[in-house]
């Protein structure tokens, strides 16, 4: 069977070539030629643990091809997945250019009946219209059915989701095509739900909402806990036990992040208001996420005074480990903020410095080397919980920084251990370690409180 792939971002570049791993002949589709061209010589533009080597042995292997020419793509393939971007329109709602203009170029390539399934994430209704598009082009004797397959993989995970999920979601009208789209992904023995279309796609934001809710639901009780002392790790883990909660998705920290959450859930209170219903949970479920951003830095006032000419280490840039997506990370708002209060930034990061340097150019310091980030720091600020970050030995802060002070938003260290040592640890939901060892930051300079809330004002304008 001939599978194509629309679009290698993400979700298509991880589809495409674990379908060629499950052994199906696969051609990947892109209009940027320049990324064609680097996937063709077995490099991965994007940074993603064991992508690099399957991409590799999979083109070497012959199973795998990358092509800007439609026609090669699309021509004899049975199953196509559409896998393209679907960005954020200034309103929130989803942007779907990328998925009408694959749906038009399929429909004019195509040469057999074929299946188009669609990955993205689209609004319930899309993938009717996908049908209607492609219907209006193709050749009038040929037969397509659309079927709804949402991905579920996580960056950093993407290709252990794809193989060991929890589940496979194929939305459809047509037993037919639920039966084709079933039997190739049968050899993974994920469970296969099969349902109608709408619901598969209500599926896709359903569960990113909820997870995202988790997230914002843990961040407000260690809000709480912070005013009344008890310690969010033993709440989480406490309330985790009960298995009609479950322990996932209950790390309090600075939010989350990424190409996905954010989006997504700004796309599902759309999709609600267009059907006159007020997603009250989920916009609330936004704002904290947006107060959650902006809470170290608020810690980091608290502590200091002033921020004016403090030398503040940013330790991790990607919105979570093993990546290096910056998309809408904490780090970016975190950045902005301290820049605004005229911190001197250095910012560390193993693998995500050259896409914060699109974005901060020379305003900041950048560098690999942790050691190099804390050294003589009068604040280390944890944005990522990087294994370089967690496994960095505490000893190396009370070295390297005069009077070690960390404020760790994603709580890499237990209390137990930093209490060992002479550090001013702040981290959230969890009682403040030595705060009475930071000194107050009096360096003269100009008063910068009112720039400080003009970028809050705009971050939360955003
Ligand atoms: C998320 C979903 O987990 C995937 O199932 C989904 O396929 C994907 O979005 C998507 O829609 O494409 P991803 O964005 O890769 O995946 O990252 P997650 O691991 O879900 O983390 C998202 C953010 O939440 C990160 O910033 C992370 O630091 C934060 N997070 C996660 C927390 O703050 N606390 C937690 O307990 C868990």
């Amino acid at each position: 069977m001939k599978i194509a792939v629309a679009g290698t971002g993400y979700v298509g570049l991880i589809t495409g070539v674990c379908l060629a791993e499950m052994g199906y002949d696969v051609v990947c589709s892109d209009i940027r030629e320049e990324k064609v061209l680097l996937l063709q010589s077995g490099c991965a533009p994007i940074f993603e643990p064991g992508l690099d080597s399957m991409l590799k042995r999979n083109l070497d292997a012959g199973r795998l091809l990358f092509t800007t020419d439609p026609e090669l793509a699309y021509k004899n393939a049975e199953l196509i997945f559409i896998a393209v971007g679907t960005p954020e329109n200034p309103d929130g709602t989803a942007n779907l250019d990328h998925v009408y203009e694959a749906a038009y170029t399929i429909g004019l390539c195509i040469d057999k009946d074929s299946i188009i399934c669609t990955k993205s994430t689209v609004p319930v209704g899309t993938n009717e219209r996908i049908k209607e598009i492609i219907r209006s082009v193709k050749p009038a004797h040929l037969e397509i059915q659309t079927v709804s397959t949402p991905e579920f993989l996580r960056e950093g995970n993407a290709m252990y989701d794809f193989f060991y999920g929890d589940r496979i979601i194929i939305g459809t009208e047509s037993e037919e095509a639920a039966k084709i789209v079933e039997q190739v992904f049968l050899p993974l023995k994920i469970p296969l739900i099969k349902t109608d279309t709408r619901s598969a796609e209500m599926i896709k934001y359903a569960s990113n909402a909820f997870l995202a809710t988790k997230i914002s639901f843990i961040n407000e009780i260690a809000a709480i806990c912070d005013k009344v002392g008890a310690n969010i790790e033993e709440v989480a883990f406490g309330i985790g036990k009960d298995r009609r909660i479950g322990p996932q998705f209950l790390q309090a920290g600075i939010g989350y992040g990424g190409s996905c959450f954010p989006k997504d859930t700004k796309a599902l209170v759309q999709i609600a208001g267009n059907v006159e219903h007020q997603f009250e949970l989920l916009e609330a479920v936004i704002k904290i996420n947006i107060r959650q951003q902006l809470l170290a830095v608020q810690k980091a006032k608290e502590l200091f005074g002033s921020l004016e000419g403090l030398r503040v280490a940013v330790l991790g840039l990607s919105f979570k480990p093993d990546t290096d997506d910056i998309r809408e990370a904490a780090s970016i708002t975190i950045l902005k903020a301290l820049l605004a209060e005229g911190a001197s930034v250095i910012a560390y990061d193993p693998v995500a410095i050259s896409n914060a340097r699109r974005v901060f150019g020379d305003e900041i310091e950048f560098t690999a080397d942790i050691q190099t980030a804390i050294s003589g720091a009068e604040l280390s600020l944890i944005a990522t919980e990087w294994d370089h970050i967690k496994y960095l030995p505490l000893e190396k802060y009370v070295q390297l920084m005069a009077n070690p002070v960390i404020i760790d938003g994603r709580n890499c260290y237990s209390l137990k251990d930093v209490s060992k040592y002479p550090i001013t640890y702040i981290s959230i939901g969890r009682s403040a370690l030595h705060p009475e060892q930071a000194q107050q930051h009096t360096r003269p300079g100009p008063n910068m409180k009112g720039r400080y809330d003009e970028t809050i004002t705009s971050i939360l304008s955003d």
